[in-house]
């Protein structure tokens, strides 16, 4: 049995602020983080939860795939985000979508939540323990950014995806995922605080250089991992989705892989980085060209550090 998407849904907050919007204190410029991030605008959320974008997104992916919410007998939620410490930012998707059956739950690895949650759902169908899943990556990382800090606050924003994975006795669909971590680095990119901790949700702490440079040689070994173990080179890849975390970090990508850069889905410019929803949101810039058929390939790393790889074949 495999895991064919089948559907792909995304949700923004209403609000985008754009660089030049960003508040005068911060002592930063709409060159500074253009240049060094290739972040332009973000959206904040201000309405908005992460469960209500992941909602949002849940039911347009539901709508593209023409499937109803009965039919979903699993979610699979990545955020670090979630509206409440319990329940599950899941159930309460769940809830709103109107699914009675089935289970759902959270998943936490931060910026590469999306392959996390894909992989898990993805074991699911193919031991035959779901038949059809929400894969969602919903943020509201504006919610745990220091907004004094310039070195963090400018380069997250909010927003979700969601996709539809159906059991598919077919060769079609998610051929391989494969997922990283390695907790010596936690501290590297972590929250100053949480609830077993400060009883807060902490804001965001980031050591930017050392991410960098991990960020790098992660997404080389995983992509050169995946070529290999799949006996592809970088020409048999369609479509390139990285962690959408900063534009040097996907012109690093692009250089050492040796891919025509058409190939890669970039729209850090217009959300900066949405954590667990980068790889959806990323994906919807080419929606048509996903569903109509290729090899694809998603990177990610981020906090733990926690980094994976996937490949869809449609
Ligand atoms: N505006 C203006 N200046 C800023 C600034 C901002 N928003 N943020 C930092 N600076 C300043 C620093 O204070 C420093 O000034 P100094 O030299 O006077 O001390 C200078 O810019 C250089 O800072 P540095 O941190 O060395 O910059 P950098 O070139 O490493 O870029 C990041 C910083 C954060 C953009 C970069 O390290 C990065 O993108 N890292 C990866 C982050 C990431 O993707 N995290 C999520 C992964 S999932």
């Amino acid at each position: 049995m495999n895991s064919v998407p089948i559907g792909l849904g995304i949700a923004a907050p209403k609000k985008s602020v754009d660089n030049k919007e960003l508040p005068k204190e911060l002592d930063t410029s709409d060159e500074w983080i253009a240049s060094r991030t290739g972040v332009r605008r973000r959206y904040i959320a201000e309405n908005e939860t992460t469960a209500s974008l992941a909602t949002e997104a849940a039911l347009a992916a539901l709508g593209h795939a023409k499937v109803s919410p009965e039919d979903i007998d699993l979610i699979v939620l990545a955020t670090v985000t979630g509206d409440y410490t319990f329940p599950s930012t899941a159930t309460i998707v769940q809830r709103n979508i109107g699914m009675s059956k089935g289970v759902a739950f959270d998943v936490n690895a931060a910026c590469s939540g999306f392959i996390f949650a894909l992989d898990v759902a993805d074991s699911y169908i193919k031991l035959g323990k779901a038949k059809k899943a929400l894969v969602i990556g919903a943020e509201t990382f504006s919610k745990i950014l220091d907004w004094t800090d310039r070195s963090t606050c400018v380069l997250f924003g909010d927003g979700a995806g969601a996709m539809v994975l159906q059991a598919e006795d077919s060769n079609r669909g998610v051929q391989y995922c494969k997922i990283y971590s390695d907790g010596n680095y936690a501290d590297s990119l972590i929250t100053s605080g949480g609830v077993s901790t400060t009883q807060t949700a902490g804001f965001i702490k980031m050591n930017g250089r050392e991410v960098f440079k991990f960020a790098v040689e992660k997404f080389r070994e995983s992509l050169d991992e995946l070529l290999r173990d799949n006996n592809m080179t970088i020409n048999d890849v369609d479509l390139l989705v990285p962690h959408q975390a900063n534009l040097r970090i996907i012109k690093e990508l692009i250089k050492f892989s040796g891919i025509d850069e058409k190939k890669v889905l970039i729209n850090v410019d217009k959300y900066a980085n949405t954590s667990a929803a980068s790889i959806p949101l990323a994906l919807s810039e080419a929606k048509d060209a996903f569903f109509s058929g290729g090899n694809i390939v998603f990177l990610s790393m981020g906090a733990g550090y926690a980094w994976g790889s996937a490949l869809i074949r449609l």
